[in-house]
């Protein structure tokens, strides 16, 4: 399901409204919201938009338990923080208990960071209905997702739950979620926005399978929903909606 709005203010306040309502049934339904937050630029507005009024009184935050889809290994002061930038545009404005926030522990180098956040996830889930109930992913021009690049033997895990990589814009070693585990999530939420994905996004919807370059094919959830929300520049190079 792909979802066209003008601009990126415009993606970004329907994402609200759509994490508001997945929210909301995820609490009715079981008690909590398990939720992996995208890293990047485009998420920020959406952040930004839950922590303000109406939809920070809308969310039942005690109930949300927040992990992350990727993170640079840099400390969380860093500008290029994923959960820094998480921390300011919406964990310190809302009232989520410390302990359902999960960061990735980037003071431990790359591949036990990777394997104590595999614990976590593992430890932390099953109490949640044992899989995310809302993955909120990106795209990058080269049609990665979280830190899931291109050519990388990460893309082709089918055990581990997160993994270390290096690369990415900015190169640095990255700790990512994987396939296996973002494949569980109930719904998907792709966030994409500006021309310079649109080359991207097309390939990924509508270019031949080809996971190794365009590592976004590879999320397809077996029992689970996957949306995209993007904007006219980045949709640009999509086939025009045939009339209904
Ligand atoms: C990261 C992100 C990454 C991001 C895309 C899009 O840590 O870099 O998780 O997957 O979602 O690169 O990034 P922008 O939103 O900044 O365009």
């Amino acid at each position: 399901m792909i979802h066209v709005y003008d601009d990126f203010e415009a993606v970004s306040r329907a994402a609200a409204v759509k994490f508001v309502t997945w929210a909301e049934s995820a609490i009715r339904a079981g008690g909590s919201f398990a939720v992996a937050l995208a890293g990047g630029n485009t998420p920020r507005r959406l952040y930004e938009l839950l922590a303000a009024r109406p939809c920070r009184e809308l969310v039942d935050w005690s109930r949300v338990h927040v992990f992350f889809g990727d993170e640079r290994c840099v400390p969380p002061d860093d500008s290029r923080s994923n959960y820094g930038m998480a921390r300011e545009a919406l964990l310190d404005r809302v009232e989520i208990p410390s302990r359902h926030i999960h960061p990735i522990p980037t003071e431990l180098p790359p591949a036990d960071a990777a394997a104590a956040y595999e614990r976590t996830l593992r430890a932390a889930l099953p109490a949640l209905g044992g899989r995310f109930h809302l993955a909120l992913l990106g795209l990058g021009p080269d049609a990665h997702t979280a830190s899931l690049l291109p050519r990388t033997p990460v893309l082709t895990e089918t055990e581990r739950w997160v993994a270390a990589v290096e690369g990415g814009r900015p190169f640095v070693w990255r700790i990512t979620l994987t396939t296996p585990v973002l494949n569980q999530s109930r719904q998907v939420a792709f966030l994409v926005s500006g021309a310079d994905k649109a080359e991207a996004l097309a390939e990924v919807r509508n270019g031949p399978r080809d996971t190794k370059r365009l590592p976004a094919q590879l999320i397809q959830p077996a029992d689970g929903q996957v949306v995209w929300l993007v904007d006219r520049p980045a949709a640009e190079r999509l086939p025009a909606p045939q009339p209904e």
